[in-house]
């Protein structure tokens, strides 16, 4: 017994040491921990237990101590985050550059079955060469395996990347299928193609790090949600993440203790200018209503005429979506389009209310928009809001003009509340623009245009552009206070906790990509 005891220890040594203290070295000398100091630094102390810690290749005798590529180059198993279950993979760099082969494949989707299975979140540590090339086809198949369960999970568990080192190739298509991406600065970096490759194809001169670090997938391409600092700061912020999501589309995300906001509601009234014109920063605004004034921004550096993320209200996640009236005075593109319509659909999945802050002059006018295909890429937030089944409440703090009024969660598109603050204008266009088209002969045939001009344009605000219109038809709610929001917000999240609402049955729709 001893004997086989010894053996048992002896091999798990060598397992647990990676590709051994040379490698590990070397890792450390990147700025980059082992996917085991990972481990332990993103999961509560003490938590992880390892699955499959044995798994070897075909082509190893399994009986002996010669182990050539130590746990298959990737570390899986279960741990938790404040006490709650979530399945991990970190692909270990020390071996075989984590490159993925048939077994290493076969070990992260187990823990995918296992935490479909078990209805709770899969988190990959990705830090990989890609395909392992000496298996050929084998790690083709791997790959495929893996796109396939991260496709029918969607929607069933949180599913999330952390990129810590390179993730070239096919290899990004997984974290391109999960719901959230986080990358590390300086170290991490995803491309389909890399810069030599680039050069030659192409003529293009480009370093990793431009053509798909944390801040060229942040900032430019929208592939990452998430950028830190360090590979801690980068754990602390997943953790954060996951305070906010329900481990699975059947259970309702973690309950926290209410707190007030730290920022006082009075101030509401004067942060968001009068005129439509004028830029404020709208985060002001969510932060003077949400709990603990803590708002939780996703994909921050990108498309940021548009602003989501997670709060709290009442102690409960909701999932915000805003315009950012200082960026393209808050406009809808391509890009926000894009992202609302994503974040909007992942809160739908997993069971988070919907609060959305309307200051909209409309959808963004240009030919390269149009080029861009702003027709499919706006139609996603249609789609997105209308979809949704998840409580559903919009506030008009500004303007709401034409098509993006109706965009941004009007009642029509399932808003199950829609107020209006004072200020709100709510038009086809812009009292400027609606003028010219509407009174264009008027002011022609006059002897002092811009006279009539302006007197039509405050007729029109006068007689359009304002909440009461759209509220004596019912499509508003209530016209509020600024600084009672967060009260009729609350309300109206209460009554709604038990929202059930049905949509035909059918095998699913044709989402606009
Ligand atoms: C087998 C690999 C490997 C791979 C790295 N290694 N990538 N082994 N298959 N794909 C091994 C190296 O041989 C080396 O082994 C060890 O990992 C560390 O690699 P280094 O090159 O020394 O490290 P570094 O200088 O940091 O460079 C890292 C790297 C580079 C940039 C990732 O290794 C690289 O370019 N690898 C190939 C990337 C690639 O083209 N992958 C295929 C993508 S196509 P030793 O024993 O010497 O330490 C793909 C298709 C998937 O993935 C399709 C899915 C649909």
């Amino acid at each position: 017994m001893e004997e086989k005891i010894n053996l048992l220890k002896q091999k798990r040594e060598i397992i647990r040491k990676g590709g051994g203290d040379e490698r590990v070295s070397d890792q450390h000398n990147k700025g980059k921990q082992t996917a085991r100091e990972r481990l332990e630094q993103f999961l509560d102390e003490g938590s992880f237990i390892e699955v499959g810690t044995f798994v070897q290749g075909d082509l190893q005798d399994a009986s002996t101590l010669d182990i050539p590529l130590p746990g298959e180059g990737v570390v899986t198993g279960y741990g938790t985050v404040d006490g709650r279950l979530v399945y991990v993979f970190a692909q270990d760099f020390t071996v075989s550059g984590g490159s993925l082969g048939e077994y290493h494949a076969k070990k992260i989707c187990r823990v995918m079955d296992l935490a479909a299975r078990n209805g709770a979140p899969f988190i990959g540590i990705n830090d990989s060469g890609g395909a392992r090339i000496q298996e050929g086809v084998m790690s083709l198949d791997g790959y495929g395996n893996i796109f396939f369960r991260n496709t029918i999970n969607s929607g069933v568990i949180p599913q999330i990347s952390v990129i810590m080192g390179p993730s070239a190739g096919g290899a990004v298509y997984s974290p391109a299928l999960t719901d959230f991406v986080f990358m590390v600065d300086k170290t991490s970096y995803m491309f389909i193609t890399g810069p030599q490759v680039i050069k030659a194809v192409t003529g293009e001169d480009v370093t990793p790090d431009k053509l798909g670090g944390a801040a060229t997938h942040n900032d430019t391409s929208g592939v990452a949600h998430f950028r830190a600092a360090n590979e801690q700061e980068c754990f602390e912020k997943l953790r954060k993440l996951l305070s906010f999501l329900p481990s699975n589309n059947l259970n309702d995300p973690p309950v926290f203790d209410v707190v007030e906001p730290t920022l006082p509601a009075e101030d509401l009234a004067t942060l968001v200018p009068v005129d439509a014109n004028k830029p404020y920063d709208v985060v002001e605004v969510i932060s003077r209503i949400v709990d603990g004034s803590e708002f939780f921004q996703v994909q921050e550096h990108y498309a940021k005429n548009a602003v989501v993320g997670f709060a709290r209200m009442g102690g409960k996640s909701v999932g915000i979506i805003a315009n950012q009236a200082k960026f393209l005075a808050g406009c809808l593109d391509i890009n926000s389009s894009d992202k609302i319509a994503r974040f909007v659909r992942f809160c739908d999945c997993f069971n988070i209310p919907l609060l959305t802050f309307v200051d909209v002059p409309g959808y963004l006018p240009g030919v390269h928009q149009e080029y861009g295909g702003i027709i499919r890429h706006g139609a996603k937030i249609l789609y997105a809001y209308s979809e949704a089944t998840v409580p559903q409440i919009s506030v008009i703090l500004r303007k709401a003009y034409g098509g993006a009024y109706i965009a941004m969660n009007c009642r029509a598109l399932g808003a199950d509340f829609a107020f209006a603050w004072p200020t709100a204008e709510i038009a086809v266009m812009g009292p400027e623009g609606a003028t010219n088209i509407i009174y264009r002969r008027d002011i022609e045939k006059s002897e002092n245009p811009n006279q009539v001009r302006t007197q039509k344009v405050d007729e029109y605000r006068e007689r359009y552009a304002n909440p009461y219109v759209t509220a004596a038809r019912g499509w508003i709610d209530d016209v509020i206070e600024p600084e009672d929001t967060r009260h009729h917000l609350l309300a109206a999240l209460e009554s709604l906790q038990d929202k059930h609402e049905e949509r035909p049955n059918k095998k699913h729709g044709n989402f606009p990509v």
